[in-house]
Order: structure tokens, then C-alpha cells, then sequence
């Protein structure tokens, strides 16, 4: 009798621990060190590479774990779209405290703004008030403001035929702020985040200075006009909802009392407008930058990509310079739609070098319950990084990543804008380089243009080609590194020779 009694209570444990590993299964990953984790392999400036090799190795989904916190990075694209809550609307919060270094560049650790917020209905009160400013017919309005500044970099490049461009120490950048100015001096503040040099805090003092000048502008011109739609009027009309705004009323006299508590709402304070400030002029440099400096690179380092944009801007009537077009047009912001090779060159780049390459301060996340991720359930108190380096590069979801091919961008046959090229058989994203869901950037249109613009107005004038230095794209590979954003140490060195 034991024996049977003892063979139904294996075979009971036996099937609880298979039925119980198949409902929860264990996420694989990397072998960490006791205490440290991965703390080691990841200590160093390229780590985003050491974690994409990791998810070539374990998949889309797996562990690990900094100091004893545990981790998941996710690359797999469903898996994506599910934390990023892009379909769901349960996207996976983010995780506040990675952020916070952010915070300390305008304001106070405590001083949250629209990107280092959590979902509370400050942010989505000011998410609702700055999306228009990023319409489609805004955009369009900003673009002449775009061009003055190309322009402005063009004609400087000009005066110094034969110098080389240290696109990171000079970033060609420009947004409705008029950044071009604070530029350098932001970028040289960058190492904040990394060593609390004397010099570094005296650019994080300068950094805060400027966004109060700002604040004090947008201050002196007065309460803005109705057809005033700049993030700046924009911000100035926001209420700060404080109470947790409107709520499904149950009776007269709630809904009434909320709406009062609502349309109590203060406009938001000075410290929060600085931060919001903050929070776009960084934004609005530090990503199109370097975006610029990675895709300028690749145009530089292929003379055949670049006869390709140079007979796409024949073509459109854009260089002038030769016996049937002596003078070339003016550039349109209708103009920037039509580039589609220019385009798949700016594409390819942002998959190959995704600035947001993700981990550690953007595309953080921290599961507050047990979520669903895939096929895993994640305890709470996880940490969730999602990995745009990985899934822009890996040969799961692309063919031969490694090529800068902007060719598979033309190659595109499917009609369902959900379909990205590359070889995934799903319908899931692959290119995400502005990440997606709710917390998605806002100013990704903005950005476009900008980018498309800088590059239009370059292309028209000079001929690039990379600095021997750099080594070719393995070179620039080589030489990448992540901070704040992926960028390439000591900058990109490509010679510009004038057209004309
Ligand atoms: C190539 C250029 C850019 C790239 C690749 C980029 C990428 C991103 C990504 C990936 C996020 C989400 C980060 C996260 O979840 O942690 C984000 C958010 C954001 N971006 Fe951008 N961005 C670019 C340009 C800009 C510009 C020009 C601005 C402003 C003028 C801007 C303003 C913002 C803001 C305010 C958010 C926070 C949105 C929210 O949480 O509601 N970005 N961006």
C-alpha cells in the first residue's frame, strides 16, 4: 500500500511541477555574478551591444539582473507592442526613478515633466495641449523656420570649404525653440549624468539659465493669441488638473463638484513649465543630432547612396548647377514627401543607429503586478527595458542587419501600414525608433522634418566622405556609445566639399 500511496504522490508532484512550469515558464538569460548580476559585463560605454548579443542569443525576452534587482529586456516585437500598450492601453508603467537624472538638468529631483512623468492626469493634460503643436499643419508651418536654420549651418559649412564636421560637438539642429544656439553648450553638459565635473555642473547651471530665459519670453509676450499653436502658448494654457481631473459622476452634486474642482485648476507653476521647458529643448537636440551625425556619416561613407540622392534631387528640380537647370528651386516643406530615396536612407539609419537604443533612461518600465509579457508571467517589482538596438538589429527580424541597405526600405510591397520590410512573418512593428503606445515621442513628426530638411539642404550643397579616421561603418560601430542617447565617441569626421 505505501508503495502505491508513495508512486500517486511522485506522479502527482510530477505533473503539479510539469503543469506548473508550462503555466509559468522561466525566463532564460545570462549567467550573473552573485550580488553584482550582469553589473560587470554592462559596465561599459557600448553595453547596448552586449545586450543585443544577449538577445541574438537568449530571444526577444529574457533576464537579468543589476545589484540584485531583477530585469527582463524585451526585443521581440509582440512582446513589444504589449508593454508599450500600444493596442492594449495597459501599457507597463515607467519607471520613475531612471528618469529622474533627467530631472535634476532643469529642476529638482522631485520636478517631473511630460517625459520623465508617470501617467497622471498632469501629463496627459499637457500630453493633450502640446500634440497639436506637432500636426501635420504645424509641422508644415515650422518647416521655414527648419530651412532658416539648415540654411544658417549650410552657409557656415560654406565659409569653411575642406573643414571637417564634428556633428556632435556642432549638432545642426533646430526646433520651434531656436536651439541652435544653446547647442553646444547643452551637449558639453551631457556629462552631468555620467561625473559631477565642476565643469559639467556649471553646464547644467547654464542649461537651467537658459530654460528660464525661455520661460521668461514666452512670460513677456503676453497671454498667447488664439492662433498662436507653439508648444510654449500651448503650455501657458494648460491647467494643472491637481485633483485627478473629471471622474464618472454619480450624482448632480458630485459631477458638479468635480467639474469646479477641474476648472480650479491653477496654470502650472513656473518650476513645472522650466521642467516641461527643459524637457523639449533636450528632446528637441540631443536625438536629432545625432540622429544627423549617424545618417550624414552613412551618405559620407557611400559614394553610390550618395549619387543616388544626388539624381533624386536633379530630378525634383532641387540642384541646380547644370545646363538644363542652372538654378536650383527653393526647397518646399510639399517637396520633403516626395525624397522617398532620401527617406529610406534617414530610415535605414535610424535602424541601424536607434538613438533611443533604449536601457537605462528611456524605455524603462517597472511592472507594479504580475504582467503578462509574452509567454511569461513577470513579477511584480521587475524592471522592463525595452531594447530598440535589438530589434532594429537583429537577424530575427531583419535580413542582414548588419548591411546599411536603404534599398529594403523601396522593396516594400505590402499595402497595411503595420508591415515594416525585413523577413517577420507577423504584423507586429520592427521599426520603432520613436517608440510607440501612449508614451510614444511626441514630436516625432516634427523631427521627421527637421531631419529630412537639414538633410535636403546639405545634400544640395556640399559632397560628404568619411574621414579615413573613422574607420568605415565597422569603424563607426566600433566607436558608438550610449549616455544619455547613442552617440559616437569623439564625434563623426566627414570632409564637405562644396557643389559648387
Ligand atoms: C530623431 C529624433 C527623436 C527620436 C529618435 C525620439 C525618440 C523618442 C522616444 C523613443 C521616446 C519615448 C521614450 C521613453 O519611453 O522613455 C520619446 C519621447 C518624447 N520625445 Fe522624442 N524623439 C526625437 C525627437 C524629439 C523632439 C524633436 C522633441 C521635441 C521637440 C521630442 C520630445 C519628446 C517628448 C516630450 C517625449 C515624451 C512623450 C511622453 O512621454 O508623453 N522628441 N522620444
Amino acid at each position: 500500500m505505501w508503495l502505491s500511496i508513495a508512486t500517486a504522490l511522485i506522479a502527482f508532484i510530477v505533473v503539479a511541477v510539469l503543469l506548473g512550469s508550462r503555466n509559468a515558464p522561466q525566463i532564460n538569460g545570462p549567467r550573473g555574478l552573485p550580488i553584482l548580476g550582469h553589473l560587470r559585463e554592462l559596465l561599459r560605454p557600448d553595453f547596448h551591444r552586449v545586450l543585443s548579443d544577449w538577445a541574438d542569443v537568449y530571444g526577444g525576452i529574457y533576464r537579468i539582473s543589476i545589484l540584485g534587482l531583477p530585469g527582463v529586456v524585451v526585443s521581440d516585437p509582440q512582446a513589444i507592442a504589449q508593454v508599450l500598450g500600444r493596442d492594449t492601453g495597459t501599457a507597463v508603467p515607467k519607471h520613475l526613478a531612471s528618469y529622474q537624472q533627467l530631472n535634476l538638468l532643469w529642476g529638482s529631483l522631485g520636478q517631473h515633466s511630460i517625459f520623465t512623468g508617470s501617467n497622471t492626469d498632469l501629463w496627459r493634460a499637457v500630453r493633450k495641449a502640446v500634440s497639436p503643436c506637432f500636426s501635420s499643419a504645424n509641422v508644415s508651418k515650422a518647416c521655414p523656420h527648419a530651412l532658416e536654420h539648415a540654411s544658417f549651418a549650410r552657409d557656415c559649412l560654406a565659409r569653411n570649404p575642406w573643414i571637417i564636421i564634428l556633428c556632435d560637438q556642432q549638432p545642426i539642429c533646430f526646433h520651434n525653440y531656436m536651439v541652435i544656439q544653446h547647442c553646444k553648450r547643452e551637449t558639453e553638459g551631457m556629462p552631468l549624468l555620467h561625473q559631477e565635473s565642476r565643469e559639467a555642473m556649471e553646464c547644467a547651471k547654464q542649461f537651467k539659465a537658459e530654460c528660464r530665459t525661455i520661460l521668461q519670453f514666452m512670460r513677456a509676450r503676453g497671454p498667447p493669441d488664439q492662433t498662436d499653436m507653439s508648444v510654449g502658448a500651448q503650455l501657458l494654457r494648460v491647467l494643472n488638473p491637481g485633483t485627478g481631473g473629471l471622474k464618472a459622476p454619480c450624482t448632480k452634486m458630485q459631477a458638479l463638484n468635480d467639474l469646479l474642482i477641474f476648472c480650479a485648476g491653477m496654470p502650472l507653476s513656473n518650476a513645472q513649465l522650466v521642467a516641461e521647458i527643459g524637457t523639449f529643448l533636450m528632446g528637441g537636440f540631443e536625438t536629432t543630432a545625432h540622429t544627423l551625425s549617424f545618417t550624414l556619416f552613412c551618405i559620407a561613407n557611400s559614394p553610390e547612396i550618395q549619387d543616388r540622392i544626388t539624381a533624386e534631387l536633379i530630378s525634383a528640380g532641387l540642384l541646380g548647377g547644370n545646363a538644363s537647370q542652372p538654378e536650383a528651386r527653393k526647397l518646399q516643406y510639399e517637396d520633403l514627401q516626395g525624397l522617398t530615396y532620401l527617406d529610406s536612407v534617414l530610415k535605414e539609419s535610424m535602424r541601424m543607429f536607434p538613438v533611443v537604443a533604449g536601457f537605462p533612461s528611456a524605455a524603462c518600465r517597472m511592472c507594479e503586478k504580475p504582467t503578462q509579457i509574452g509567454e511569461f508571467l513577470v513579477p511584480k517589482g521587475t524592471f522592463v527595458y525595452v531594447l530598440f538596438h535589438a530589434l532594429h538589429n537583429s537577424a530575427r527580424y531583419w535580413k542582414d542587419p548588419g548591411q546599411f541597405r536603404p534599398d529594403r526600405w523601396m522593396e516594400k510591397t505590402a499595402a497595411s501600414s503595420s508591415e515594416q520590410p525585413g523577413n517577420h512573418s507577423n504584423s507586429a512593428k520592427r521599426f520603432l525608433p520613436f517608440s510607440d503606445g501612449p508614451r510614444s515621442c511626441v514630436a516625432q513628426a516634427m523631427a521627421m522634418m527637421e531631419l529630412r530638411t537639414a538633410l535636403v539642404v546639405l545634400c544640395m550643397r556640399f559632397h560628404f566622405r568619411a574621414a579615413s579616421q573613422m574607420g568605415g561603418m565597422e569603424g563607426l560601430k566600433a566607436s558608438e556609445q550610449m549616455a544619455l542617447t547613442l552617440h559616437v565617441h569623439g564625434g563623426v569626421h566627414i570632409h564637405c566639399t562644396s557643389r559648387v
